[in-house]
């Protein structure tokens, strides 16, 4: 596991994106997993930067994205298709047949499950995966439990994450109790993996999945077990690191 501290979330940002552009500049082809949530969005803007400044090209690239609510359309603004359209997509030359998000209004979606995984396989797996952490240690919304998650699923989110995500909502009510997410071993199939954190509200779970016990208590402690993890930090969330 590298661990790279950055100064401030802006050098993270900066970081982060140097990574995934220098895969997409080594395979044009890459298949690039990709997160939500308010860690990556300074990344996304910097690779919108190298789009226009140094043509880094999309063109060829396929992504698919980690996980969204269940019962949200793809319309709405805080399902995660709006998301990635407004903060990432609509703003580089990625072709949309290429792009892969899980449907949250599928009529069936354990099928959706199915067919999101075996897209992904079909694609020759994800070369580098990107992720934030929740505060519970949750990586996907793959929440703590007792055992390791397979592959994509619909997860119940947890009581935590609910208010942790409510300050995109109008109220903890209005966030959905269900998502789709990539399972941990999806996740952990990737061949890159680089994880992001911000912040001192993450100094703690930072400390505890990259150091601590290895457990389904805490979904991101299996990075440990990944030959191939990147980690990219800012100085508050290195804050409890050794
Ligand atoms: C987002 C995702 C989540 C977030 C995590 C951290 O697609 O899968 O695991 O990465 O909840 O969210 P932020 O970055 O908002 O702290």
């Amino acid at each position: 596991m590298r661990i790279i501290i950055a100064k401030n979330y802006e050098e993270l940002s900066k970081q982060a994106a140097n990574l995934i552009a220098s895969q997409i500049f080594l395979n044009p082809r890459s298949v690039l997993g990709l997160a939500t949530g308010s860690t990556p969005l300074m990344t996304y803007a910097k690779l919108i930067e190298r789009y226009h400044q140094d043509g880094l090209d999309f063109s060829q690239i396929t992504t698919f994205n980690l996980d969204e609510y269940v019962g949200l359309p793809k319309n709405d603004p805080q399902s995660y298709h709006y998301y990635m359209r407004t903060h990432f997509f609509q703003a580089v030359n990625l072709k949309e047949q290429r792009i892969h998000i899980p449907d949250g209004m599928a009529p069936d979606l354990e099928v959706e499950c199915a067919q999101y995984e075996a897209a992904i396989e079909r694609a020759g797996g994800i070369d580098l995966q990107l992720l934030g952490i929740g505060n519970n240690g949750h990586i996907g919304f793959n929440e703590p439990d007792f055992s390791f998650e397979a592959t994509t699923h619909v997860v119940e989110l947890d009581n935590e994450t609910i208010q942790a995500n409510s300050r995109f909502f109008q109220s903890p009510e209005a966030v959905p109790r269900r998502a789709i997410s990539m399972g941990i071993k999806t996740i952990m199939r990737s061949r890159i993996i680089v994880l992001l954190a911000s912040g001192q509200n993450k100094a703690a779970v930072v400390a505890k999945a990259l150091y601590g016990e290895i457990t389904p208590a805490v979904p991101a402690s299996i990075l440990q077990l990944h030959p191939n993890v990147i980690v990219v930090v800012d100085q508050e969330a290195a804050q409890h690191l050794p």
